[in-house]
């Protein structure tokens, strides 16, 4: 296959095939020792892709992404008679990228994977960076690994059939990667709309490698996250919070969180372009001063991990493409929030 480009991390490296063709999946993957594992979705708008491999299709959705899953997964492995040789390629979103990797870490006590990426935030986001894992009750993420896949095969013609929704909550990653570290690609964002990316097939291939690589050579930085990955949370400190209280798809909540990031940086960076940021969360569909109950997000924001007694670590932008990590007094932080809301 061609355009083939090694990253290497620290453990192991990594084959980013890009502009490639899903259905030569084969010549990294050999059929009779492979299993793909899916959801319903992707299964049924794109079968010729699955064809004659050994597939697992589970149902779609997060609350899919729990250790009961991974059970049943591990019933279908041992139907499949798979052994420690065998490759498990994840085919979809973060959801199913996700929880193949963690199954493929602990099968066998680990066997070789890679992933097929078909939504804009597992291009862009989730697939890269080698976390893998389960929710476990209400915390996300709370159980998994660190174990990066063998191959990455982007093929952006899957992208045909992922609905509407779904393009606006992985432009919000690429626009929090915009900000933090690409001031030309929030240019460029800023020229052009989402039909222009869904027309366009080269502008499209070239605006998801772009934030491949920028999420690797951040991940590449700092695999175990001591420094710049941290960045990575512009928006999601808040995001997840209202996330949670209003079940808002997570490209909704994050927007709403990078938009008070900006109010916070006006106040603590000077940074002085929030109106260019909201303007563009805008037209790619995303809510930006929202009301919720300021309260109630404080007390669940300020259980996050980032936080010491005193204070917490915010990620914040001294201008566009130029993200910082500042720690944020706690009283401080929790004052401008609730101006935030009421402006
Ligand atoms: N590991 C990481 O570093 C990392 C980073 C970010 C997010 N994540 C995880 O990723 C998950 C979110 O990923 P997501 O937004 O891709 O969610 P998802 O996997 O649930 O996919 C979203 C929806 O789109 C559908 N879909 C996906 N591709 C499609 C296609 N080509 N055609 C038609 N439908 C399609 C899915 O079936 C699903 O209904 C979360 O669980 C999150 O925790 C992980
Ligand atoms: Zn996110």
């Amino acid at each position: 296959m061609k355009n083939k480009r090694t990253i290497p991390f620290s453990t192991a490296s990594c084959d980013y095939y890009f502009d490639a063709d899903a259905t030569r999946l084969e010549e990294l993957a050999p059929r009779d020792r492979t299993v793909l594992i899916t959801d319903e979705h992707v299964f049924a708008k794109h079968q010729a892709l699955f064809g004659d491999f050994n597939t697992i299709v589970l149902k779609p959705g997060e609350e899919g992404k729990v250790q009961a899953t991974i059970d049943s997964i591990i019933e279908q492995l041992l139907d499949f008679e798979a052994d420690r040789t065998w490759t498990l390629v994840g085919v979809g979103g973060g959801v199913i990228t996700d929880m193949t990797g963690y199954v493929a870490g602990i099968y066998m006590r680990g066997v070789r994977f890679g992933f097929i990426p078909t939504s804009i935030l597992g291009m862009v986001d989730a697939c890269i960076g080698g976390k893998n894992g389960i929710d476990v009750g209400i915390y996300k993420n709370m159980v998994g690994l660190i174990r990066q896949p063998n191959f990455l095969l982007y093929d952006i013609s899957l992208l045909k059939s992922l609905p509407e929704d779904q393009w606006i909550n992985g432009m919000a990653e690429v626009i929090k990667h915009a900000c933090i570290k690409d001031a030309p690609m929030f240019k460029l964002l800023e020229e052009h709309k989402l039909s222009d990316f869904r027309k366009d097939k080269d502008l499209l291939s070239k605006l998801i490698k772009r934030n491949a690589m920028l999420k690797t050579k951040v991940v590449q930085e700092d695999e175990f996250e001591k420094g710049d990955r941290k960045l990575l949370n512009f928006g999601h400190t808040l995001g997840h919070a209202i996330e949670n209280m209003y079940e808002l798809p997570h490209g909704h909540a994050i927007s709403i969180g990078m938009t008070a990031a900006c109010y916070l940086s006006a106040r603590l960076t000077g940074f002085a372009e929030t109106e260019r940021v909201v303007k563009v969360l805008d037209k790619y569909g995303l809510p930006t001063y929202a009301d919720f109950d300021a309260e109630k997000a404080w007390e669940i924001l300020k259980m996050d991990k980032k936080r010491t007694t005193q204070s917490m670590n915010y990620v914040l932008l001294n201008k566009i493409g130029k993200g910082v990590i500042q720690s944020i007094p706690l009283d401080g932080l929790q004052s401008l929030l609730f101006e935030f809301v009421a402006q």
